[in-house]
């Protein structure tokens, strides 16, 4: 019904904005779905095979597709950098080929976003985006369900994400949050401002809404108003290299009751907090121990107005409705 039958999925720019809501909403239904126990009686990937090509680690994103697929009677087959030859012995066309004629479908999880869509032209079975070092769509389906769950719309709210503001995470953030019509101040320290070209698109879905896109280097004037105080680790996958220089930059776009007071939301109870998670905050890991790499704080983290955990369940919910609207 949402037009996505037989269709990849490596981008919310790729989909028009009503099809993003459309899944946002088929995830909602889904999720009450399995909470009356209704996919026992009648799984919708019987007979289906799915696989998992994954360049880089991941906790939610696999194990959300593993649970997505299996509940509804498909098989779900993890494939890691070292278990199959892919990019390394064997070319990513070639490894599209074979496996587009074994599985139904393929979720990747890589490097460069080149390599997804490599994979999605030579699969010949629709190919999903798990994350690349760009975009990280599917993310951002399932920050859009736990919005609407909170505040029953989406439209008219105003999200500031906070920290490195050109990862793939907030790439994927401000256009997913402009085809939904919400506000998206990007907070971040000027030399980590979005891609000109991702602004552009983000702007350019934001004027069919009347919404704003816009970016901030001030932490304080930038979340001023926001509904979603949005953040994510200041070092990427990949990225380990340039951890102390990130550091630097990012300790004054910390999140923590400062800045949620900033908002001036924080009385009337109109703000959230989200984090795609893995997330570094106090003594979460020996990591931000020993560094203090801590883009939240635990009275933010482990706030009742911190909706994590939402979001992290969500992811499997959306993933379901991306993958069944691909094959169901
Ligand atoms: N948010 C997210 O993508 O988490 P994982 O890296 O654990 O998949
Ligand atoms: N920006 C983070 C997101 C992890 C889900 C990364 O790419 O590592």
């Amino acid at each position: 019904a949402l037009g996505l039958r037989n269709k990849s999925l490596l981008r919310l720019a790729d989909i028009s904005d009503e099809q993003m809501l459309g899944l946002v909403d088929f995830a909602i239904a889904l999720k009450a779905r399995k909470r009356a126990g209704e996919h026992l009686q009648n799984p919708l990937l019987k007979g289906r095979n799915i696989c998992l090509v994954f360049q880089k680690s991941s906790t939610r994103t696999r194990c959300a597709t593993v649970v997505a697929v299996r509940d509804e009677g498909g098989n779900a087959e993890y494939l890691g950098q070292s278990d199959i030859h892919f990019g390394k012995k064997e070319s990513v066309k070639d490894s599209a080929r074979v496996l587009g004629r074994l599985f139904d479908g393929i979720l990747f999880r890589g490097f460069a976003h080149s390599i997804v869509e490599e994979l999605a032209e030579n699969a010949g079975v629709p190919v999903w985006n798990g994350l690349t070092d760009e975009w990280h769509p599917t993310q951002i389906l399932a920050d859009l369900q736990t919005i609407k769950e909170h505040f029953g719309i989406l439209k008219g709210l105003k999200l500031a994400f906070v920290g490195d503001g050109r990862n793939n995470v907030c790439n994927s953030l401000m256009i997913g949050c402009a085809k939904a019509g919400i506000d998206v101040v990007d907070v971040c320290p000027p030399e980590l401002s979005p891609d000109p070209a991702v602004l552009a698109m983000a702007e350019a879905a934001a004027a069919r809404h009347g919404s704003t896109v816009s970016v901030s280097h001030d932490p304080a004037a930038g979340v001023r108003g926001a509904n979603i105080l949005y953040t994510d680790v200041w070092v990427s996958m990949g990225e380990e290299a340039v951890f102390q220089e990130r550091l630097q930059l990012l300790r004054p776009f910390q999140v923590n009751m400062d800045l949620v007071r900033a908002t001036g939301n924080l009385d009337s109870g109109r703000v959230m907090f989200l984090h795609c998670l893995p997330a570094f905050h106090d003594n979460s890991t020996d990591v931000s121990k020993t560094t203090g790499a801590l883009e939240v704080t635990d009275d933010v983290f482990e706030a009742p107005f911190s909706k994590v955990f939402d979001e992290a369940e969500n992811r499997m919910h959306t993933i379901k409705a991306m993958i069944l609207s691909s094959l169901a």
